[in-house]
């Protein structure tokens, strides 16, 4: 198993409940586990790359609060792993501008980028590719919006074995695992996002939670029901809850009485941060040394790059490039 994620700012709750939670699952499966911080791709979409130390330190502060074991599972930095980089040449002769230029999710991050296409953000599924690739990942658990990538990444290994490893498996094809946890949003009802300030941090205070889970928009029907469609912003606050109570949103409903939205906020404010509280007294205890997660950073640097030599030296022998 592979997947990642861009080191753009902290995780926030939704990320908890639908990628999170599943990856510690499939360890705990005993799938082999690879998990990137795709620190290169920050800059697929924006002119600079921020705080991206601290980013990294936060995602890698969160892997690990949630349950990702570094012994079973290999946490690496792209940026730190410079065999990805070398694949990413063999396959970007595999593909074709037109396919690159009509990616969906190309095209969406250019249109919500408002700059122009970069080579980078061009070549975003053959990087990704390579991400996916270099440890023969068989499953990539993603979000819908990730599915071209992993279409275009199966498209990368058909040629590679059909072109240069004269139909040997050098790259298996990988399958999308997409998540059936509902969409999250933010306490406002739109996608979550920091700009907008509607996100509610894993890093975030009990205190911060609650304040911002009471400003949530709600609507001024006084019965809570759960109807996705017709009332959306309830609905997303009832998910919520359900997501960290293990309880059906139908049957959480049933307990609010004619409480109206008051009641419902203070369920999902307990909800939050009753399921988080352990969470984040990891969190907190973890961020205060810096340096042992540089450590255990560093470890999975080194691990995921003995995975990629050997890959890149099949590679090599498959295009007779083995000098
Ligand atoms: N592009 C992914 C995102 O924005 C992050 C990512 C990078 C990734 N490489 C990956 C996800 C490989 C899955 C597999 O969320």
């Amino acid at each position: 198993m592979l997947t990642g994620d861009r080191p753009t700012g902290d995780l926030h709750i939704g990320h908890y409940l639908s990628s999170l939670r599943s990856r510690v699952a499939l360890q705990e499966r005993g799938v082999d586990s690879f998990v990137l911080i795709a620190d290169y791709q920050v800059i697929t979409d924006r002119d600079s790359v921020g705080q991206i130390k601290n980013h990294t330190l936060s995602l890698l502060t969160d892997y690990l609060a949630a349950g990702l074991d570094p012994e079973r599972s290999t946490i690496f930095a792209h940026s730190a792993v410079p065999q990805l980089n070398q694949l990413l040449l063999p396959f970007l002769s595999l593909v074709t501008q037109a396919e690159l230029q009509r990616n969906p999710t190309v095209k969406d991050e250019l249109a919500a980028s408002h700059r122009p296409l970069s080579g980078l953000l061009l070549t975003y599924p053959v990087h990704q590719a390579a991400d996916i690739l270099f440890c023969k990942a068989d499953v990539v658990p993603v979000g819908k919006d990730q599915l071209p990538h992993v279409e275009q990444t199966r498209v990368v290994a058909r040629r590679f074995n059909i072109r240069y490893a004269a139909g040997s498996e050098v790259f298996p094809e990988p399958t999308a695992l997409i998540n059936d946890q509902q969409l999250i949003l933010g306490v406002d009802g739109r996608k979550m996002s920091k700009s907008r300030g509607n996100v509610i941090r894993l890093a975030a205070t009990e205190d911060e939670t609650a304040a911002l889970i009471r400003k949530a928009r709600t609507d001024s029907e006084r019965t809570i029901t759960y109807e996705p469609e017709r009332r959306p912003e309830v609905a997303n606050l009832l998910t919520i809850a359900s997501g960290f109570t293990g309880r059906a949103p139908e049957s959480l409903v049933e307990d609010l009485g004619g409480g109206g939205s008051g009641v419902l906020k203070h369920l999902v404010i307990e909800a939050v941060n009753e399921g988080l509280r352990a969470h984040r007294e990891r969190r907190t205890q973890l961020a205060e040394d810096r340096s042992y997660l540089i450590q255990i950073l560093r470890a999975g640097n080194a691990k995921a790059e003995v995975v990629a030599d050997k890959t890149l030296a099949e590679v090599r022998q498959a295009m007779s490039m083995d000098y």
